[in-house]
């Protein structure tokens, strides 16, 4: 009997960035940018300020339009989509903001909602969107508040339960601690990583936050110059660096104040890591 071709299953990534490139008023911003991420992947980007990071997930969100380059959504181009797909792609992708950008005059729960309702959904179904967000977040009973009644660190919680009323496929997280005191901080990461860790949508997350990094992220990517120079395993890449950016962060890490218990393997970082998946 004749043996049977078998094809391999080759799985379409979530998200593909190809040959991105970018530039300002003739300044490459991006220079080539290749980037992928899975169906429920967490990838931490890092990279010094100005090279590119915010440009890109930008791009990837639609708001730039790169200059030369691909960016792919579910296998499909998104230059090729239509007015309606392109809609429909970017009610996919949440995005959360390192500055909140919540309505100040809206209370917390209409913040939330507004996103669902814009889409056509009617009030109760987006109400209850609104609350199931909300207690994800840790900020139901925060509800009626408008913004200017909030912590910065509540501020940034409503901000990522606007970006989950919307059931997205890809979070993008943009610096979202990085406006807040180092004691707010915390709240937000600890309320960060409980969304990593339920795996219900990819994440591409943009911070500094080595700990975050090393405890959540399946793959770590280091920008620089407008390309990712380096990516792996963060435990892996950060013992071992290649590029420069990452031996600078390995010397971050090394000197970090963080107890090295914490940050270094331990059975945290593996127990993370096995019952995430
Ligand atoms: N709309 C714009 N017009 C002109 N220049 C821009 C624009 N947006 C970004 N730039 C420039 O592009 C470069 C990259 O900016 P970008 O915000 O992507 O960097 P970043 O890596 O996110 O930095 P940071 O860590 O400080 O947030 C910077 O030099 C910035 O000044
Ligand atoms: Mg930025």
């Amino acid at each position: 009997m004749e043996k049977s071709t078998v094809v391999p299953f080759k799985k379409i990534p979530l998200l593909q960035v190809a040959g991105l490139e970018k530039k300002f008023a003739g300044a490459p911003v991006l220079n080539g940018v290749n980037l992928m991420v899975d169906a429920g992947e967490i990838v931490v980007l890092m990279g010094p300020s100005g090279c590119g990071k915010s440009t890109l997930a930008r791009c990837i969100n639609f708001l730039i339009r790169p200059d030369a380059g691909r960016i792919y959504f579910d296998g499909r181009p998104v230059d090729e989509l239509n007015h309606g797909e392109l809609l429909a792609a970017r009610r996919r992708i949440g995005f959360v903001f390192q500055h909140f950008n919540l309505v100040d005059r809206l209370t917390v729960l209409d913040n939330v909602m507004l996103g669902p309702a814009l889409s056509g959904m009617e009030r109760r179904e987006a109400e209850e969107l609104a609350y199931a967000a909300l207690r994800r977040v840790k900020m139901a009973g925060h509800w009626r508040r408008r913004p200017a009644e909030l912590s910065g660190g509540q501020k940034q919680r409503v901000g990522m339960a606007r970006a989950l009323a919307m059931h997205p496929d890809l979070m993008i997280w943009d610096e979202p601690t990085a406006s807040l005191d180092p004691i707010l901080v915390g709240e937000v990461l600890e309320v960060m990583e409980e969304l990593a860790l339920e795996r219900h949508q990819a994440m591409l997350v943009i911070t500094h936050e080595l700990a975050f990094a090393l405890r959540t992220a399946d793959r770590l990517a280091l920008m620089d110059a407008g390309r990712i120079v380096e990516e792996g395993k963060p435990g892996e890449l950060l013992e071992s660096p290649v590029s420069e950016i990452g031996k600078k962060y390995r010397n971050l890490f090394a000197t970090s104040i963080l107890p090295a218990t914490d940050l270094l393997l331990p059975d945290k970082f593996v127990r993370i890591s096995e019952n995430g998946k």
